[in-house]
């Protein structure tokens, strides 16, 4: 049989690259929790009609990209594409909102399913770390949210990113925009391709979001967002501009900045970079006060953003940013007449006692073949436990990465003889 291939756009992610997956999460883990944000799972599979009364049904999301099929029982289910709308499910499901004025933070990390044409940045299963906010209206969380992202991109040391930030107003403001752009995109009618004139009465907001080189100049001319806001809309901006300017966060304001999920209301906010090519968001957001109240919760107002994960892992790398090395310390090398518990016995001892990296070598073959092993793990010493050494209670201890001499050490003093060469102490 010839060898089976991963599904086009799913990635498999390689023992090299996961320490820095793993760093990545354990900073932006660090992160949240210093902001009192608490860790949510959720499942990966969800009822589709949630996907639909959430992100919406005239979205690219849900219209073409969805992994959709119905299971044994007759249900209709889909993989999540995003993580928001199972976030609010779960959170209303769990009554953690029940409450008048319950607040709370949570995040989730994980794998999302969306069936667009692969190419670089852009893949079918992707990684986002998400976060959410609960029961706070004012715009002084939205800003906290993104001064966190901005903060993540300075402990990172990624700079190659920029901030682009909107108001959608509140759900009445939005729709009388709609109104404005239905009645100038109408004009234009036959100008418009064919997606976006379906879009004309169902969505036209998204005609904005159109990479139709084509359609730029009408776009352009559209009447703009901001002139449709209301007071309470203007004044919510107004403030978390404030707020960004006094904590140094640097932004424009792109008015024709939409996004493409329909929940989104007042703020919405995208970090873009112009390293990665045509896909250029590497986290995004924004305001979505009315989607718990739509999916069967009490009105509460939310905020929340996702970043992609291999587009922030492909910026570390542009960046040529180190990666954390995960190489162990010593790799015990050992051979001869009823040495295998003695070995076993070493290597645990040595993990437990001094929390050294040891890689016990398993499989036989010679001093020589182990030692070639031994050199290639990374290990910084070899330690050699033959029966001459065992009879005498030692082991030779042989610098792999340095041209320094091999050295006999007593077992009892190892921990000790190890401890001083400064080994496991970075961690
Ligand atoms: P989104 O803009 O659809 O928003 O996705 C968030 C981020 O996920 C994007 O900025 C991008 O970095 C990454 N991403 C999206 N699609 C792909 C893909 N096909 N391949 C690789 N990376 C991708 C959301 O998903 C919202 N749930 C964010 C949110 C949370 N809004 C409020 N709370």
């Amino acid at each position: 049989m010839t060898a089976l291939t991963a599904v086009r756009g799913m990635n498999d992610i390689l023992p090299e690259a996961t320490p820095r997956w793993r760093d990545l999460e354990s900073v932006v883990a660090r992160l949240l929790a210093a902001r009192g944000y608490q860790e949510i799972r959720l499942p990966l599979v969800e009822r589709t009609a949630l996907f639909q009364h959430s992100i919406g049904e005239v979205t690219d999301i849900v219209e073409k990209e969805m992994y959709t099929f119905t299971d044994r029982g007759g249900d209709s289910l889909s993989l999540r594409p995003e993580g928001t709308a199972g976030c609010v499910r779960a959170m209303i499901e769990n009554k953690l909102l029940a409450q008048e004025g319950a607040a709370h933070r949570v995040w989730y990390a994980g794998p999302m399913f969306r069936h667009e044409r692969p190419q670089k940045g852009r893949y079918r299963q992707f990684h986002q770390i998400g976060v959410e906010a609960f029961g706070m209206p004012g715009p002084d969380v939205d800003a906290e949210q993104i001064v966190l992202s901005a903060r993540l991109w300075e402990t990172l040391g990624i700079s190659a990113v920029r901030l682009q930030i909107n108001s959608l107003g509140t759900p009445a403001s939005r729709l009388a925009y709609r109104e404005r752009l239905v009645v100038y995109f109408s004009r234009y009618e036959r100008d418009l391709d064919e997606d976006s004139q379906r879009r004309l009465h169902t969505n036209p907001l998204r005609i904005l979001d159109s990479k139709n080189p084509d359609l730029a100049e009408l776009i352009a001319a559209a009447p703009a967002l901001p002139d449709s806001l209301d007071g309470a809309s203007r004044a919510h901006f107004a403030e978390l501009c404030a707020l960004l300017e006094a904590a140094g966060v640097a932004y424009t304001h792109n008015p024709r900045l939409v996004r493409g999920l329909d929940y989104y209301t007042h703020t919405v906010f995208e970090w873009i970079t112009d390293r990665l090519g045509a896909q250029d968001a590497v986290c995004s957001g924004g305001r979505y006060d009315g989607l718990v109240a739509r999916l069967g919760g009490r009105e509460t107002p939310a905020v929340g953003f996702a970043l992609g994960m291999e587009r922030v892992v492909a910026l570390l790398e542009d960046a040529q940013i180190a990666s954390p090395q995960l190489v162990p310390d010593c790799y015990l090398v050992w051979a001869g007449e009823g040495l295998a518990a003695p070995a076993l016995e070493l290597a645990e001892q040595l993990r437990n006692s001094s929390g050294l990296r040891v890689i016990q070598h398993c499989g036989g073959g010679s001093f020589k073949a182990q030692l070639k092993r031994a050199d290639r793990s990374g290990a910084r010493f070899a330690l050699i436990l033959g029966e001459q050494e065992w009879a005498t209670g030692s082991v030779q201890v042989k610098p792999l990465r340095a041209d320094q001499p091999q050295s006999t050490v007593p077992l009892t003093t190892l921990p000790a003889w190890l401890a001083q060469q400064d080994i496991g102490s970075s961690r």
